[in-house]
């Protein structure tokens, strides 16, 4: 099948390009490089080391022996996702071009704003192009478990049965998003389930839960590595207990971690998203996928990562400082996820297995970890308007080292040096 990625340089763009690729699919791909410009933004920097795009698509000639076609720009510039669809006709189009950092879209009103209106405009230009274009082509557009919160009942997938005064219906199920970003991917379901509606598109939103690892079977060396961010804006909370582990520094779920969410490996999504694209949905059907395959709290999260570091010889503490978002920190979650089972999905990676991988390969990034380590400690408050001025702060790096002051000749209760917050 001919698949266009966008978002194809990002997180699991690129793996699923490999994966993609390894398994004979023909791949072209999208990107504007944002979110190495907005990881830098916030002074952090993906602990894997990632090439430019000229290497990376080098090192897919060299060690899969395929070629990978790249348009870069922009999904904000209609003109350009036109000219993309027309010249690929693709069969499929996984949709990953998206802001996808909810603290990012939290730190001020131009951060929510900017959110929202790429999200939406990429996913809008994208589903008139592909009317225009390529009409018979399925949309796999990636959502987030987020978009429905924490309700008290079980978690249909997109849609269920709903008797209400005596009528009965097919209903989407509601959305109770937690940040502007999920809100984001809420408002863009709508979007494309009315464009399949109206005009027959074929659709399959991906509620996508919580993705973890950095490897895939086709990484099979340092120059396919994929990015892997830790810090507290653009990395998950397990990304950070590794690497806080590894650090030598307390793993910190947010409060009092109950927090339950829907947890996949890396490998296993790229799995779920082939099995997407090869068994399409009929024209003018809009289908919702639940992608995971486990929920884990906060509290499990960080208690699976420090078990696994004991066996590298770290002994982590854990520690719980008050959390920095507005969310429910003890609740149901008992999300329902049968519809990529039906098509063979079969999870094939388990959470403790991929924490001994992600131990070994990070532990060699120790370096990158280590320069950044400042940048893990939560800054972006829900209840703030204006998270920019500390988060500004800390952008610059930690406080350079004191010169070293001579000891004052009495005793005084007067500080001779600026400690890093
Ligand atoms: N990683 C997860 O755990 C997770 C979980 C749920 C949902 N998702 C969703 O999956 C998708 C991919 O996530 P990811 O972790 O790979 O993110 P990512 O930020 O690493 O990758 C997204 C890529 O898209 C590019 N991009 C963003 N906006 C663009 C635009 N307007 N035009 C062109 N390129 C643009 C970025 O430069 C980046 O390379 C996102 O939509 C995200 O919301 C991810």
């Amino acid at each position: 099948m001919k698949v266009l990625v966008t978002g194809i340089d990002g997180y699991s763009g690129w793996p699923l390009a490999l994966h993609l690729l390894a398994r004979g699919h023909d791949v072209a791909g999208i990107d504007s490089f944002v979110t190495r410009r907005r990881v830098r933004e916030v002074g952090s920097w993906s602990a894997t080391p990632i090439p430019p795009w000229p290497k990376r698509q080098e090192a897919v000639r060299r060690l899969l022996g395929r070629e990978l076609r790249f348009y870069r720009g922009d999904l904000g510039r209609y003109a350009f996702v036109e000219e993309v669809l027309r010249t690929e006709r693709p069969d499929a189009i996984v949709h990953l071009a998206e802001q996808r950092s909810a603290p990012y879209s939290m730190i001020d009103v131009h951060h929510a704003v900017a959110t929202q209106a790429e999200n939406l405009t990429g996913t809008l230009h994208l589903l008139y192009a592909m009317r225009a274009h390529c009409p018979e082509a399925h949309l796999v557009k990636m959502g987030t478990m987020g978009e429905y919160g924490t309700p008290n009942v079980d978690i249909p997938e997109g849609f269920f049965e709903i008797e209400y005064r005596g009528r009965t219906d097919r209903l989407p199920f509601p959305r109770q998003a937690g940040s502007w970003y999920h809100w984001s991917k809420v408002f863009d379901s709508g979007d494309v389930m009315f464009a399949s509606r109206i005009w027959g598109l074929r659709a399959t939103d991906v509620m996508q839960g919580v993705i973890y690892g950095v490897r895939t079977p086709e990484i099979t060396d340092d120059a396919l590595l994929t990015r892997f961010d830790f810090d507290e804006v653009w990395g998950t909370a397990l990304n950070r207990f590794v690497v806080q582990a590894i650090l030598g520094m307390p793993i910190t779920p947010y409060g009092r971690g109950f927090q339950r969410r829907g947890f996949i490996a890396l490998e296993d999504s790229m799995q779920s998203l082939r099995l997407a694209i090869e068994h399409p949905p009929a024209a003018g059907e809009y289908r919702v996928f639940n992608q995971f395959d486990a929920a884990y709290s906060v509290n499990e999260l960080a208690e699976r990562t420090r078990a696994v570091a004991e066996e590298f010889g770290l002994h982590p503490t854990i520690e719980h400082p008050p959390d920095p978002r507005v969310e429910a920190e003890e609740h149901y979650y008992q999300p329902i996820h049968d519809h990529l089972a039906a098509l063979g999905y079969r999870a094939t990676r388990e959470l403790s297995e991929v924490l001994r991988e992600l131990f070994r390969d990070l532990r060699r990034f120790r370096r990158r970890l280590e320069a950044k380590r400042h940048v893990l400690r939560p800054v972006v408050q829900w209840r703030s308007g204006d998270n920019r001025p500390p988060l500004a702060a800390r952008a610059e790096g930690p406080a350079p080292a004191p010169a070293p002051v001579p000891a004052p000749p009495v005793a005084a209760d007067v500080p001779t040096s600026r400690t890093a917050a």
